[in-house]
């Protein structure tokens, strides 16, 4: 049985690819700050686990609790923005936020897991990136300068990273229907989950660098 460690499984994106991991036979961790809202995730196949990934110190907590197993696929979904400001009142503490959520918190998982993940015969680390990472918007400097920073850590990991035999690969949607506010042409958790489980599940020898999805009427921008 395949062993995946997916973050950010409380709700959205991973929420849905701990489901479609579980269908698919995985052995899923599933890690996000609100343990209560993981609950009903919990099964034979399906660990939960409290974890705040800008917490360095629990990162490495959940390491020693996991370190033993063999580590198929890390999804590195959790992410987001801190407060959304203009660039004029931003904090560097505020900006720092964002940039551990989806920078220095899935640097350290992927680097802790290392071995774990060189027991298995075709690993492979996903990262959950965004178009704001490209395409910047007014309001949203913290998050889509953090998610332009994890391009850059991904693209830095895909050189390093065939020397443990590990796959690294990005995928970079557009909008994504898991706030509550309803939008309009935008994917679904589910439309991100089956594409997480298609990169996962491809030949060891075959690396997706990246992978930009939008909905049909957003596929210009
Ligand atoms: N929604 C969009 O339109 C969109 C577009 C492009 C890219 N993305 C990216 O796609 C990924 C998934 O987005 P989504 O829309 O599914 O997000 P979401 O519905 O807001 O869910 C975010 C998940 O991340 C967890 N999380 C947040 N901060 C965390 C932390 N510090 N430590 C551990 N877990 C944390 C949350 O759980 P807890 O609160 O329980 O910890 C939750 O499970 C993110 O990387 C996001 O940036 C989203």
């Amino acid at each position: 049985m395949k062993t995946a460690i997916v973050t950010g499984a409380s709700k959205g994106v991973g929420r849905a690819t701990v489901k479609i991991l579980e269908n698919a036979g995985y052995k899923v961790i599933a890690v996000s700050r609100n343990i209560d809202k993981m609950a009903d995730l919990s099964s034979n196949q399906v660990d939960i686990y409290k974890l705040d990934i800008t917490d360095f110190n629990a990162i490495q907590e959940f390491y020693d609790k996991y370190k033993d197993i063999t580590l198929d696929l890390l999804v590195n979904n959790a992410g987001g923005g801190s407060s959304p400001t203009h660039i004029i009142n931003e904090t560097p503490e505020n900006f720092k936020i964002a940039y551990d959520i989806n920078v220095t918190g899935p640097m350290l998982l992927s680097q802790l897991f290392v071995p774990s993940m060189q027991r298995s015969p075709s690993p492979t680390i996903i990262f959950i990136t965004s178009l704001c990472g490209v395409v910047p918007f007014r309001g949203g400097g913290n998050y889509s300068n953090a998610k332009r920073g994890e391009m850059a850590l991904i693209d830095t990991m895909r050189m390093e990273f065939p020397a443990y035999g590990i796959k690294v690969t990005e995928i970079r949607p557009g909008t994504i229907d898991t706030q509550d506010e309803k939008k309009d042409f935008a994917l679904t958790a589910e439309d991100m989950a089956e594409s997480i489980r298609w990169v996962a599940d491809l030949p060891s020898h075959v690396n997706i660098n990246h992978l930009e999805i939008s909905h049909l009427a957003n596929s210009k921008y």
